[in-house]
C-alpha cells in the first residue's frame, strides 16, 4: 500500500484514540484515572499532530473526520462501540483500540522501512501504545478483582 494512503489511515486510527479517551472524560471515577486519562489524550494528540503535519508537508489532505465513533469502531474493530458506563468496560475497550494499533504500527514498521525518519517516529508511536495498553491492562485487572470482592 502507498505511504501517503498509509499516513491517512494513520491519521484516522489516532483521531480514533483520541476522541475514544476524550469522548470518555466526564465519566471517570476519580483524579488518579482523569489524570491517567489526562496523559494519555496529550500523547494521542502528538500522535494525530504528527500524520496531518506529515501529510500536509506532502501537500496532501488530511482525511475528514465528522466525530462519529461508531464508524470508526466499525472500521478499526470490526464492530459497535461497548457501552462505556463502567470502568471495566473503558478498559476493555482501551485494551481493544491500543492492542489494533500496535498491530498496525507492527505492519507499518516493516513497509515503511525505506523512510527512516517515518519508521523512527512509527516505533515512537507504537511504543506509547504498549504503555497505553499496559494501564488499561493492569487497571482492568484492579476493577476486575474489585468486582469479584464485593460480590
Ligand atoms: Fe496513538
Ligand atoms: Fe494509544
Amino acid at each position: 500500500m502507498n505511504t501517503i494512503l498509509r499516513l491517512k489511515e494513520f491519521y484516522l486510527l489516532e483521531m480514533f484514540q483520541l476522541t475514544v479517551y476524550e469522548s470518555q472524560m466526564a465519566s471517570l471515577q476519580n483524579e488518579y484515572i482523569e489524570h491517567a486519562y489526562q496523559r494519555i489524550i496529550e500523547l494521542e494528540r502528538h500522535h494525530v499532530d504528527y500524520y496531518k503535519e506529515t501529510l500536509q508537508q506532502h501537500g496532501e489532505e488530511v482525511p475528514f473526520f465528522s466525530g462519529s465513533l461508531t464508524a470508526l469502531a466499525g472500521r478499526f474493530l470490526g464492530g459497535p462501540m461497548l457501552d462505556l458506563t463502567t470502568a471495566e468496560n473503558r478498559y476493555k475497550l482501551g485494551v481493544a483500540v491500543e492492542t489494533k494499533a500496535i498491530e498496525m504500527y507492527r505492519a507499518f514498521v516493516i513497509e515503511a522501512w525505506e523512510y527512516p525518519d517515518i519508521c523512527k517516529r512509527l516505533w515512537n508511536n507504537m511504543i506509547d501504545e504498549e504503555f497505553h495498553l499496559l494501564w488499561f491492562k493492569d487497571n482492568l485487572k484492579h476493577a476486575t478483582s474489585l468486582v469479584q470482592s464485593i460480590q
